[in-house]
């Protein structure tokens, strides 16, 4: 039975590979709450992919729409929101997020991070560099101090998908902070 408050949303942030989506659609499950990863609705609602957004179109609309969708799945209520790793350094986005419910930061080294993801869906930000593990420190570095920000920060390495739902839902109930941003 769910005793966190069903009226938040939870919404997960972090850096691409911190595992947002896949944690996010077993919180939902777990709760039976409604899931919703904001890439994926993007990628509806233009019937392109991400990749063929920057590539296509620029960044520039992917953030644009990217705002546009954090305000509209932000009204929703006692849903579970994984954002784009990008979609929280905004400040406008994080507040319209923060209003909405409980932001929780994954974390996992950048060294993790690129070990999750080579070789797997395409990240733009990624894209032709020669040290991507250096690109994730940078972005992690510009993006930290709003990662901080966010309600609670957990860790994921070297843990299981589910271990990690459970660790967070376990979390909303009890409010133990500990801080991997700060
Ligand atoms: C981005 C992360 C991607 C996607 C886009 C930009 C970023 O999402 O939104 O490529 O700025 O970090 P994931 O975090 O799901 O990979």
């Amino acid at each position: 039975m769910e005793i966190i408050d069903e009226a938040k949303n939870i919404v997960l942030i972090g850096l691409m590979g911190s595992g947002k989506s896949a944690i996010g659609r077993t919180i939902a499950k777990k709760l039976g709450r409604r899931f919703i990863d904001t890439d994926r609705f993007i990628e509806r609602k233009l019937g392109k992919t991400v990749p063929e957004i920057f590539e296509q179109e620029s960044e520039n609309l992917f953030r644009t729409i990217e705002r546009e969708t954090i305000k509209k799945v932000s009204q929703y209520i006692g849903i579970v929101i994984a954002t784009g790793g990008g979609a929280a350094k905004d400040p406008e986005n994080f507040k319209v997020l923060k209003e909405s419910g409980w932001i929780i930061a994954l974390y996992a080294s950048p060294e993790t991070l690129y070990k999750r993801i080579a070789g797997k869906k395409v990240r733009p930000l990624l894209l032709n560099q020669k040290d991507p593990v250096k690109v994730l420190e940078d972005i992690l570095n510009d993006r930290k101090a709003m990662y901080a920000q966010a309600d609670f920060q957990v860790s994921t390495e070297n843990k299981e998908i589910n271990e990690i739902a459970d660790e967070i839902i376990d979390l909303l109930d009890t409010e133990k902070k500990v801080n991997y941003y700060s």
